[in-house]
């Protein structure tokens, strides 16, 4: 249904994966999408233009010409996208887009589009770790495109690891995502905790954790993309904020996040506590460093106050979304959480599973409400904070 009229270019670069589109278009037509197909040079050697003008009932693109010598606009069928797609992405194409390169009628739409532009890309594994690659996703996403990452795998070469395009179910749910999600969260804010604390012990050690602010800075993010207005309360993170629709709010201990958290939460609609916030805190921070004349060193510890548990006692009108990171018995742990912290949907995280919870880029998530649960996959941080946004926005 949120496909349904929308004008999509799905650009086809020389890739094995390209044989995997064909699924895709049939989708993205079923869902009642037009879509208009540009092969590269390339391309066509993976990929007939007549398979894709057949699925895609439109006339495909392979160059500035047709046959009969008919030149093709760029410039009117970029302006006439929603949306371009480009996948697979080649290391090359990728480059392409980096620099700017114009050299063939894709980049030529691509360069001329104002639209949201997508990339799902698919190489040989170490082409894909390789630095250029890295360093040119980084920039292509530094230019508001979204990326689809390439999936673990095994690969055309026979080699096993990351490389292979997204499958086009995930590439599918993806694109319907974007049109799915515009905007529904204009006119809400969000109350976002990321990061870990740190807790002095004096003043050069703390008490931390392994918590990057990944994960709350994606959904903070997400949530803007979708038009929420955004505070961010972060712990001592590196992750940086670039849209203006997000107020970062730095905080070191659990105290200071406790306090910054209660200057905003009654005006605020939904509050989502990713945040790794220490349980306990030094009862004395030393002024001064701590020498270390003593064999053994005791240091006591007091309960933090528990920010979580306090807003769900004093919740109103607030949609109240904690976490849960667990080691052992986790489900019944998380729900546990659910019900003492009186809290609207919990998000399950366990470091019993691979990739999932601190500083990886990916997360591997099961959500529970007081009536339901849902398990996902592993996936990327940024995708995990669109299921949990999507789950959030059914239960508004
Ligand atoms: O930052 P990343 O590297 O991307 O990693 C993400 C993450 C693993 C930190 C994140 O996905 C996550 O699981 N965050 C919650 C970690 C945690 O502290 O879980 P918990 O089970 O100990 O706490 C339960 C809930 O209570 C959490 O929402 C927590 O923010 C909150 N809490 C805990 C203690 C406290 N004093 N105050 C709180 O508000």
């Amino acid at each position: 249904m949120s496909l349904q009229g929308k004008k999509l270019i799905l650009g086809i670069t020389g890739g094995i994966a390209a044989y995997k589109m064909n699924y895709l278009v049939r989708e993205l037509i079923k869902a009642g999408a037009e879509v208009k197909v540009i092969l590269t040079k390339s391309a066509e050697d993976f990929v007939s233009p007549l398979t894709f003008s057949t699925l895609s009932k439109n006339k495909v693109y392979t160059g500035f010409y047709d046959d009969n010598k008919t030149w093709n606009n760029h410039v009117e069928l970029a302006l006439w996208a929603d949306l371009i797609l480009i996948a697979p992405c080649t290391a090359n194409t990728l480059a392409k887009i980096s620099y700017g390169l114009c050299d063939n009628f894709l980049m030529a739409v691509y360069m001329s589009a104002k639209c949201p532009v997508v990339i799902a890309p698919a190489m040989d594994l170490d082409m894909y770790v390789h630095p250029t690659v890295t360093r040119n996703l980084q920039t292509v996403e530094s230019f508001g495109h979204q990326i689809i990452p390439a999936e673990y795998g095994e690969l055309a070469s026979g080699l096993v690891g990351q490389g292979r395009l997204a499958e086009p179910e995930t590439i599918f749910k993806f694109i319907q995502n974007q049109f799915d999600s515009e905007q529904n969260f204009a006119g809400k804010k969000f109350l976002i905790t990321a990061g870990p604390t740190y807790e002095n012990i004096d003043p050069v050690r703390f008490i931390g954790n392994h918590s990057s602010g990944k994960m709350g800075f994606d959904l903070a993010k997400e949530a803007a993309r979708r038009g929420a207005e955004v505070i961010l309360i972060s712990g001592p993170s590196s992750q940086k904020v670039e849209d203006k629709k997000i107020t970062l709010h730095k905080v070191t201990s659990a105290q200071e996040m406790f306090d910054e958290v209660f200057k905003y939460y009654d005006n605020i609609d939904v509050a989502i506590m990713s945040a790794a916030v220490a349980d306990y805190t030094p009862k004395v921070k030393a002024t001064e460093k701590i020498k270390k004349n003593e064999n053994e060193l005791t240091i006591q510890l007091v309960k933090n106050r528990d920010i979580l548990r306090t807003m769900g006692e004093k919740k109103t009108h607030q949609f109240l979304v904690g976490f849960a990171l667990e080691t052992q018995n986790e489900e019944e742990n998380a729900k546990g959480k659910l019900v003492k912290k009186n809290l609207d949907m919990i998000v399950l995280n366990s470091l019993r599973d691979e990739g999932a919870g601190f500083a990886n880029a990916t997360n591997k998530i099961k959500i529970f409400t007081p009536a339901e649960e849902q398990s996902f996959s592993l996936k990327s941080k940024e995708e995990v904070a669109q299921d949990i946004l999507n789950f959030v926005a059914q239960k508004l």
